[in-house]
């Protein structure tokens, strides 16, 4: 199908891995209907792995796990979407998901009829068990056809971490979205580690098809033992989540968000609906950014005269730069073209003023300033 801006939504993953349950999708459906989440764009509720039984049943068919959900996968789907909200779920190309689950390898069109028949408006196609005779180039390519072939709009969203080049060949394949990354964890490195690794091909994401560069763990608690549910992570500061959001957002990539939504800190919440900085993710034209002069300074043409411009700094804080540059020459305007820049601050939403040949700001280690921008005469 095709899908215009970023999808955006929740998934199970980040937080609760396998301890997923009817009544944790039920609350966490309410809580995106109520409390501002839907409103502000995130539309799919996503449930992750382990969701199903061990085994198929006799004829086939995937089987919702009956301790999980004892009303079935529709029942869920029905309630989802009685407030409001897209439904997805998740599958895998292989023969089992990556945690061991019946994965699609083999039975793609019927599960994909299954899907359909749930009520499914998303799914999330995994890589792991893969047979390696046969390359994800057909295994996307199978599964597009079999969503489609279901007879239900489904956003096709892929998962291969990045591997095969998948953004040479995921929009022709017919992914709505392709997983450009490995997994994501709780702390700054897995984060910028992931930032960087995407910076050459930014330009492959558009309209239809995006690069997206896995889902947030914004708002999450820290996780260190390896017991119990979620992703492992130390945490990140505020200035590291601000960060975190603010790159996912000038990217254009896909908002997950990732965090257990019965139990976030207010900081989080208002980061994950800053309207300015969604909009910058959600932008129409859906172009991506470029690195202007400086490693860290980020300009992106957005639709309707405005601009984006972001700085985010690597370093410990203190370390380099001490201070975030932008000539303005750098993004063609030239000094007397009688133009400039009028900035708005993206997190504040205050007016810092206009500009006319170049800005500069103090942006603390392992944090980012954001801007939506104007170009403006000048008087
Ligand atoms: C990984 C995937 C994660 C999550 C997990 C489930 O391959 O990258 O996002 O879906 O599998 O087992």
């Amino acid at each position: 199908m095709f899908v215009k801006k970023p999808p955006m939504g929740w998934n199970s993953w980040n937080t609760f891995t396998h301890a997923i349950n009817e009544e944790l999708i039920m609350q966490t459906a309410d809580i995106m209907a109520n409390e501002g989440y839907l409103e502000a764009g995130y539309e799919y509720l996503v449930i992750d792995d382990c969701w199903s039984e061990r085994e198929r049943d006799k004829n086939g068919n995937l089987v919702a796990d009956h301790e999980k959900f004892p009303h079935g996968m529709k029942y869920v789907a029905d309630y989802v979407h009685s407030k409001g909200l897209k439904f997805g779920m998740y599958s895998c190309d292989g023969i089992l998901t990556c945690a061991g689950y019946p994965g699609s390898f083999g039975h793609e069109f019927e599960d994909a009829k299954y899907f359909a028949e749930v009520g499914v408006d998303y799914l999330k196609y995994d890589n792991c068990y893969k047979v390696a005779s046969v390359p994800n180039t057909t295994t996307y390519q199978k599964m597009a056809l079999a969503l489609k072939a279901s007879g239900r709009d489904i956003v096709f969203s892929a998962c291969n971490w990045g591997t095969e080049d998948v953004h040479t060949w995921a929009r022709s394949r017919g992914t709505d979205l392709f997983r450009s990354t490995g997994d994501i964890f709780n702390h700054f490195e897995s984060m910028q580690n992931i930032a960087d690794s995407q910076k050459d091909k930014l330009a492959f994401a558009g309209p239809g098809c995006y690069n997206d560069v896995d889902m947030l763990v914004v708002g999450m608690k820290p996780k260190t033992d390896e017991s119990g549910a979620g992703v492992q992570g130390d945490g990140m500061t505020e200035g590291e989540q601000r960060y975190h959001f603010a790159w996912w957002c000038m990217v254009g990539s896909p908002l997950m968000m990732g965090c257990d939504l019965r139990d976030v800190s207010d900081e989080a919440k208002k980061l994950m609906l800053n309207k300015n900085l969604i909009r910058i993710n959600q932008d129409i034209e859906c172009r991506p950014p470029y690195m202007a002069g400086h490693k860290n300074a980020w300009f992106r043409n957005l639709s309707n005269n405005e601009y984006a411009l972001g700085f985010f700094n690597d370093a410990e804080d203190g370390g380099w730069p001490p201070v975030s540059y932008l000539s303005f020459n750098e993004i063609g305007l030239t000094p007397n073209c009688g133009y400039g820049l009028e900035l708005t601050d993206a997190f504040t939403g205050e007016k810092v003023g206009v500009f006319e040949h170049d800005f500069k700001v103090k942006v603390p280690g392992h944090d980012c300033a954001m801007y939506l921008a104007k170009v403006v005469k000048l008087s």
